[in-house]
């Protein structure tokens, strides 16, 4: 093996990137969109073949794991195609989509045929009138039955995102870990993070990430080895337990340390971190095939910005208003 070619200035090496294709969303997320998606300027989202050409550069850097989000990246039209593009591309060993799960049941299917092997359904509550007050929508039983899907299509794995929310779902601790308890889902719960549009909600509902580590430590779970390009999430295994818990907990102390993730947003820009930086405009090196090496060392360049830590427990959200708008 030879040394990855994306590394930073702190030894991070970056197996992994998370491709937002659209900005748009049909949920309401209370802590994200809570009064929906509004269209703000131009809706020119990257085009088919720029992404296929921001994959290819990124294989040859070394980029394996590529992940789909939004926004809700299967609310676009040219969904299955953009994902057949992605996947023929030499060097995609891994092909992972983030979705609200809207349509799920349905489309499952499709979505694997087309190259897509992992996934992440973001559930919050699995009360179904909570999780209609959380997100808008009374879709909780169908999203779940697209999930029993996946797992039996055969994608691997299967993952379930769950804000923890003060109030609002920090009581469904148990329900989450029976639900959990014969299925091979790795759940994690995400600490809500604050953003630009978020503040009076942060300290309403924000809960920190130990609460649940004391929980589960106290009920026999144990903390298992991180695998190989495992990033920031604890994972927390039972031997009752088919499933995991985990845990993302992005104000802990040494969470940026295992940051191996980029992020290119719907417009193209590369963010080197969820927070606190802008985004680094890529789409100029995206017209022509022929840009390839200028667009590489485009991004070689660019990483030598990344900071240590996004320095989130200093009070600074960057300008990231929500996350809809960089895809979580
Ligand atoms: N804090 C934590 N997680 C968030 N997500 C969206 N906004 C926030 C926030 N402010 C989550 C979604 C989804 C993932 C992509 O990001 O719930 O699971
Ligand atoms: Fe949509 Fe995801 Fe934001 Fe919910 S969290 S509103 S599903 S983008």
């Amino acid at each position: 093996m030879h040394e990855p070619l994306l590394t930073d200035g702190f030894g991070r090496h970056f197996p992994y990137l998370r491709l937002s294709i659209t900005d748009v969303c049909n949920f309401r997320c209370s802590y994200c969109l809570p009064n929906g998606y509004h269209q703000t300027g131009r809706e020119d989202f990257l085009t088919i073949h720029e992404i296929q050409r921001l994959v290819r550069a990124f294989t040859g850097l070394g980029v394996w794991k590529f992940r789909l989000t939004g926004g809700e990246p299967t609310i676009r039209p040219d969904f299955l195609d953009i994902v057949s593009a992605v996947a023929e591309v030499p060097g995609v060993r891994k092909l992972a989509f983030t979705t609200n799960g809207y349509k799920l049941r349905d489309r499952a299917n499709s979505y694997y045929n087309a190259g897509l092997r992992a996934v992440n359904v973001s559930i919050d509550s699995l009360d179904p009138h909570q999780f209609a007050r959380i997100t808008g929508h009374e879709r909780l039983p169908e999203i779940l039955e697209g999930i029993d899907l996946c797992l039996k299509i055969g994608f691997h794995p299967v993952k379930i995102n769950t804000v923890l929310l003060k109030n609002l779902n920090d009581a469904e601790l148990d329900t989450f870990i029976q639900f959990v308890a014969d299925k091979p889902i790795s759940l994690r719960f995400i600490e809500l993070m604050r953003t630009g549009e978020n503040k009076t909600y942060f300290d309403q509902h924000h809960l920190p990430g130990h609460y649940i580590v004391e929980r589960l430590l106290a009920g026999g779970w144990c903390l298992q080895e991180r695998s190989g390009g495992a990033g920031p999430a604890q994972e927390f295994g039972h031997p009752q337990s088919l499933g995991t818990i985990g845990l993302i907990a992005p104000y802990s102390k040494d969470f940026c340390q295992t940051c191996n993730r980029l992020r290119i947003s719907a417009k193209g820009a590369l963010h080197l971190c969820l927070f606190g930086e802008g985004g680094y405009s890529l789409r100029h090196l995206l017209q022509a095939d022929d840009q390839l090496e200028k667009l590489q060392q485009q991004i070689l360049d660019l990483l030598q910005y990344k900071k240590s830590s996004h320095f989130l427990h200093q009070g600074i959200t960057g300008i990231t208003p929500h996350l809809a708008s960089i895809g979580g």
